[in-house]
């Protein structure tokens, strides 16, 4: 999803995978793979194993991965061009071998090296990934097993067949993942290197409702791109992002590990309670409610019935809830939107809330705030410091302000 102008990187962007097919009818699936792993912004090789040209054609692979694929020790016989393993297996971030047969298998066990791939996976320095896909029988007897342990102790990553049809008509688990598992697999392993990896994130983001009667509520005009394009900046740095959101319309940005949507400050007080203790990182992007209704009714008002006067009664402060109940090892980062220029008030909100730091947008900037695809904020923190943006969509600002929060806060 796009919420600004410069959506995420796909995350496997600049990733080099070599992608290694073997005899199984499941190569037929390697094709979906490698358009997949490209989709996703890896730069992808090609190496088949004779078995697999058997199964799907050379043409086919180099066409999607947009490189000539390497099947053969040598490129040109005649002229003695031999095909250089060595730089394979150093070239890629990762070997994904996919589908990988018993037979493959257990070549990487024993150091076989009867085909390029083989010699390819004997001179790897980078890490390795499998798919196995073969007949049930096959894939449980003791020998497929003990080679795959042994692999998994080596370091080797195992992705797990599915289970269902297999091509000899049996029912059972063999088949190889499925295209998109492999891919989504292979994100969540490379993320694993990402700077926010780990770490869990809680975003509260848009606006609360705060019911008046049946159909009209107290709110404002929170739209909630700001603490999306967080949620989805976070995501993408490899945070375990938990998003919870108030009345908006907007689709869950890519890689968000979970979405709680409430209404009224109320709700959005009670969810953030049970997660906060299990955070480590906790941003409140929110533009809560300070006030609800004291009664509310259940039915719409008509003319004639409307009270003279609506009660306003305080809703709870939800971030200064979880700044009081901060544990040492959690970080708590608070937004205030100003109508001046907010910083002596912004300031005012560090020190009561009990924030590592508060990012500051202010009504006086334009395309700053509510509603736009644009914000200019100032960051300011605890004992003085502060940062300062120029105006930007808010996915960059997003960007800017996980970057800022790694190398000052260290979450
Ligand atoms: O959603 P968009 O249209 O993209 O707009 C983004 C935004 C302008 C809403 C966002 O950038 C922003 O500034 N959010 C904070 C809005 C605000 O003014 O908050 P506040 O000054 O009322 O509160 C200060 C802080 O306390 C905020 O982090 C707020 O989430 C939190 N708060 C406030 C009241 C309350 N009852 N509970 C809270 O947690």
């Amino acid at each position: 999803m796009s919420l600004a102008s410069t959506p995420s990187e796909p995350m496997l962007t600049g990733r080099r995978i070599v992608l290694g097919l073997t005899g199984s009818i499941a190569a037929y699936k390697s094709a979906t793979l490698a358009r997949e792993l490209r989709r996703r912004g890896a730069d992808v090789r090609v190496v088949m194993t004779p078995g697999a040209t058997e199964f799907i054609t050379p043409l086919t692979m180099a066409t999607l991965v947009d490189h000539p694929v390497h099947s053969d020790f040598t490129e040109d016989q005649d002229a003695g061009v031999w095909t250089n393993h060595v730089e394979l297996g150093i070239w890629g971030d990762l070997i994904l071998v996919a589908p990988a047969t018993a037979n493959t298998l257990a070549a990487m066990v024993h150091g076989g090296c009867d085909n390029l791939l083989q010699a390819v996976l004997l001179s790897a320095r980078c890490p390795v990934a499998v798919a196995p896909a073969m007949d049930l029988d096959m894939f449980t007897h003791d020998a497929t097993q003990s080679n795959l342990a042994t692999l998994k102790e080596r370091g080797v990553d195992v992705i797990e067949p599915g289970t269902g049809p297999l091509a000899s008509g049996l029912v059972g688990k063999g088949r190889m993942a499925e295209p998109e598992d492999i891919a989504d697999h292979l994100e969540q392993w490379f993320a694993k290197d990402l700077p926010y990896a780990g770490k869990r994130v809680v975003i509260t983001a848009g606006p609360t409702h705060e019911p008046l009667d049946a159909v009209r509520f107290l709110g404002n005009r929170s739209s909630g791109k700001m603490g999306f394009a967080l949620a989805e900046a976070l995501a993408a740095q490899g945070a375990e992002v938990t998003l919870v959101a108030g009345p908006v319309s907007l689709a869950t940005p890519d890689r968000v590990h979970s979405r709680v949507d409430v209404s009224t400050a109320m709700d959005m007080n009670d969810a953030v309670q049970k997660i906060w203790p299990r955070m480590d990182l906790g941003i409140a992007c929110a533009a809560v409610s300070d006030f609800r209704p004291a009664v509310t009714s259940e039915d719409k008002w008509h003319r004639g019935d409307v009270p003279p006067a609506v009660e306003l009664i305080e809703n709870p402060d939800i971030l200064a809830g979880m700044g009081a109940t901060k544990q040492h090892h959690q970080r708590l980062v608070g937004f205030a939107l100003e109508s001046d220029d907010g910083v002596a008030s912004a300031e005012g909100k560090l020190a009561r809330k009990n924030l590592d730091a508060i990012v500051l947008n202010s009504l006086r900037d334009a395309g700053a705030g509510f509603g736009h695809d644009t914000n200019k904020v100032s960051v300011l923190f605890q004992g003085g410091k502060s940062v300062s943006f120029e105006l930007k969509s808010k996915y960059e600002v997003a960007q800017d302000l996980v970057e800022l929060w790694r190398t000052t806060l260290n979450p």
